[in-house]
């Protein structure tokens, strides 16, 4: 329970209670029949204002309400109610401040990637993620966070994979809920989006993306579903694109009949900013945001209005749509927390929560003749590339925070001058390698010049390469190659030194043609606020990495369900927009994902394809032993021993691998378990039966049968194989 701030004001700290604001008698506490009184309250342009948003970030701030922070946009109150407005702002990732243009040198905790929070399989440490961005968006006066990121990574090219969590649905489902339950606790609405199928940025303004339903619902729909139960999200943000030929905005199948319908979800359906194509009331959309985005005043205003005239809209439409809204707010304790901006931030706890989660999100991927940790003898250590010794790199677009300590880099793209800016958080590795290797010469080179970095590298104990890929909203990578030159470099480099170590600070998987010649290679995606302060510690050894990895690393692009990205060879987006260099009357692109429901490893395994590295995979500084799994129905238990001399964090992975005969791979369960050296712990997890199920005739069929399990320390190294029958087919909805 939060003290509504101004109440504070009011009491001597030392006798500060906690004291609810006082309930007028006649007002109901359910949120439900609250909405309702408010509801037939209302006058038709208070309705109507809630339906609709403004977009906040490109106005100027005299166009803003006094009390609106300037975020992604907002949407008025009705005062006289009691009912406060939605001051929305990005996202994920903390409180977004796009290149810290929207509110200048206002800082935020930058989080690290969700693709680095996926790769704790910690599900505790997401929610208290999600608490702290949703304190700082409180404390910054917004009471809306557009967070929930849970698109799964269907197409690792994809230029917002670093806002999603993972390719996995029960992975994404767990850590999407985990984290809007987070935000949600400090009376902050978050949202999950991007509902549905939204996993490119290529034409997503006008991609249909075609799919089955039994596949959206084993796939992509679940994710969403499972996130839904655990998060309660106030609101489901619908995606730019079409599916199945119909914008999702406007969609009644995903909007009515699965979210409705199926699900029972009564928050409300908001917009992306851009995505309404008409006035879709009726079909499920409950809010337009940022109306300026759509067409000048939105489709939520002149044009509801005149579909209300007409009566191809009704009011009892408006009152559904304005009850969830209203009650959602209520729900969510919204009316009691004024909005109240400029409030004192302690960023310290913050701080080293962000950096704990990127030593817990570092993945090290190899590590041949333990060249790592980096032994504290080593006298002369060279740093090569990234910017090392800056910062650590961001993503871009709307998720961008400007950092606490304000970026230490901040890098224009050409052609783009506002909406995408490569910025690099105050955290260099630099500073941070020194402070862990006090008695080395740590030296840096920026790896512009090759033969200039060889040189150097061939006086070094140890180098380390730092190499970076930009990966931004709007735009997608075309291959899975480091930019520039920085394959060469690392061949260069590991040519004349053996005892060579990579740090990838990616948004995607990348190939890597020089693995043979690297002994070592540490994934820290992007790594946030104190991401150099963890790299360091992971290479000292004073963190023992227990990062997995949340997607499949691809041995190169044609293994891919589509080896070109979609839409790439015809579409050439304009730098930092949503626009492409082609007419309109062309903007026509159709995306089919030939893997269906097996995304990432499910398609490796079931295409026999062995991926450069596999989901689930991750090294540690110790060694684990598991076994002993048995299975009982839908309930698992199995052993985890640290065999190694120094404590670690196992991550114990449950797989369904065949199912009446047919071979399969699906997560099940998954427990990390964080163990001393020699410790032994049992394990248990009970599994979700939509995950051992089919999507078939509008249900879910667990068929009955023989069914078989294994624990995996990825989704391609397993231990032995348990067999379980169930009796006979379960259906259920
Ligand atoms: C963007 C994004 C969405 C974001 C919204 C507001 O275009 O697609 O994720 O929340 O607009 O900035």
């Amino acid at each position: 329970m939060r003290i509504p701030l101004p109440l504070l004001g009011t009491f001597a700290l030392s006798t500060a209670l906690l004291v609810a604001p006082a309930q007028s008698q006649s007002q109901p506490q359910n949120p439900d029949a609250r909405a309702q009184v408010a509801l037939e309250q209302m006058t038709q342009d208070e309705k109507l204002s809630l339906v609709q948003g403004f977009l906040a970030a490109r106005m100027s701030p005299e166009e803003l309400p006094d009390n609106i922070a300037k975020g992604a946009g907002y949407v008025q109150g009705v005062e006289r109610l009691g009912i406060p407005p939605l001051a929305q702002s990005d996202a994920s990732l903390g409180v977004a401040n796009m290149g810290g243009f929207m509110r200048p040198n206002d800082e935020a905790t930058a989080m690290p990637s969700l693709l680095a929070m996926a790769s704790t399989w910690n599900p505790d440490i997401v929610e208290e993620a999600g608490r702290v961005m949703g304190a700082e968006a409180r404390a910054k006066g917004f009471n809306a966070m557009l967070a929930g990121g849970i698109n799964l990574v269907r197409e690792p090219r994809g230029g917002r994979n670093f806002e999603y969590f993972s390719e996995d649905p029960l992975l994404s489902g767990v850590m999407g809920g985990r984290q809007v339950r987070g935000i949600q606790s400090q009376e902050v609405l978050s949202t999950v989006k991007h509902f549905l199928l939204n996993a490119q940025e290529t034409g997503r303004t006008f991609a249909d993306v075609q799919m089955s339903e039994a596949d959206m619902r084993e796939s992509d729909l679940l994710a969403f579903q499972i996130a839904i139960e655990i998060g309660k999200p106030g609101s489901v943000m619908c995606s730019y694109n079409r599916v199945n030929g119909i914008y999702t905005c406007e969609n009644e199948f995903l909007l009515n009949e699965v979210l409705r319908d199926d699900w029972g979800y009564d928050g409300f359906v908001m917009s992306d900013w851009g995505s309404v194509h008409s006035v879709s009331i009726r079909q499920g959309l409950d809010q337009e945001s940022g109306r300026a985005a759509d067409r000048s005043d939105g489709y939520f205003s002149g044009p509801l209005r005149g579909a209300l005239a007409e009566g191809t809209v009704t009011w009892d439409d408006v009152d559904r749509s304005v009850f969830r809204i209203v009650r959602t707010i209520y729900s969510l304790g919204l009316a009691e927390s004024p909005l109240a901006a400029g409030q004192p931030i302690d960023f310290a706890p913050h701080l080293q929560l962000a950096q704990r989660v990127a030593e817990q999100g570092i993945i090290l991927l190899r590590n041949e003749g333990n060249v790592l940790p980096i032994a504290a003898s080593a006298s002369r250590i060279l740093v090569i590339g990234g910017h090392a010794d800056m910062g650590v790199p961001q993503g871009g677009g709307s998720s961008q925070v400007w950092p606490v300590g304000g970026a230490s880099l901040s890098l224009e793209i050409p052609g783009d001058k506002i909406y995408h800016r490569r910025l690099y958080m105050p955290s260099a590795p630099v500073d941070a390698l020194r402070e862990q290797f006090p008695m080395a010469e740590v030296l840096f080179d920026d790896g512009t010049d090759i033969t200039r970095a060889a040189a150097a590298a061939r006086e070094a104990d140890v180098v380390i390469v730092f190499a970076e890929e930009f990966s931004a909203e709007n735009h997608d990578q075309l291959d899975l190659r480091l930019p520039g030159n920085q394959d060469a470099l690392i061949d260069a480099v590991a040519t004349v030194n053996p005892q060579t170590v990579v740090v990838l600070e990616t948004g995607n998987p990348v190939v890597m043609p020089w693995l043979s010649k690297v002994p070592a290679v540490l994934q820290a995606w992007y790594s946030g606020n104190r991401g150099g302060n963890a790299i360091a510690r992971v290479l000292s050894g004073a963190v023992n990495p227990s990062g997995r990895l949340p997607i499949t690393f691809p041995a190169a692009e044609d293994q891919m369900p589509n080896p070109v990205l979609p839409g790439s060879d015809i579409i050439k987006p304009i730098v930092g927009t949503d626009l492409y260099d082609i007419p309109a009357s062309d903007q026509k692109l159709t995306i089919t994902y030939p893997e269906g429901s097996d995304v990432g490893y499910r398609w490796y395994s079931t295409q026999g394809k062995q991926p450069l590295y596999s989901f689930g995979h991750g090294l540690s500084y110790t060694t684990f032993a598991s076994g002993g799994l048995e299975v009982a129905g839908t309930t698992a238990s199995f052993e985890v021993a640290n065999t190694g001399d120094q404590t670690g964090a196992a991550v114990a992975q449950l797989y369904l691998v065949g199912r009446n005969g047919e071979s399969l791979r699906r997560l099940v369960g998954f427990q990390r378990m964080d163990l001393a050296p020699g410790e032994s712990r049992t394990g248990h997890m009970s599994i979700d039966p939509r995950l051992l199920a089919e999507w078939v005739d509008d249900r879910w069929l667990m068929a009955g049968g023989i069914y078989h399990f294994a624990l995996g320390e990825s989704a391609d190294r397993l231990g032995d194989v348990v067999e379980v029958r169930f009796p006979d087919s379960q259906w259920s909805d």
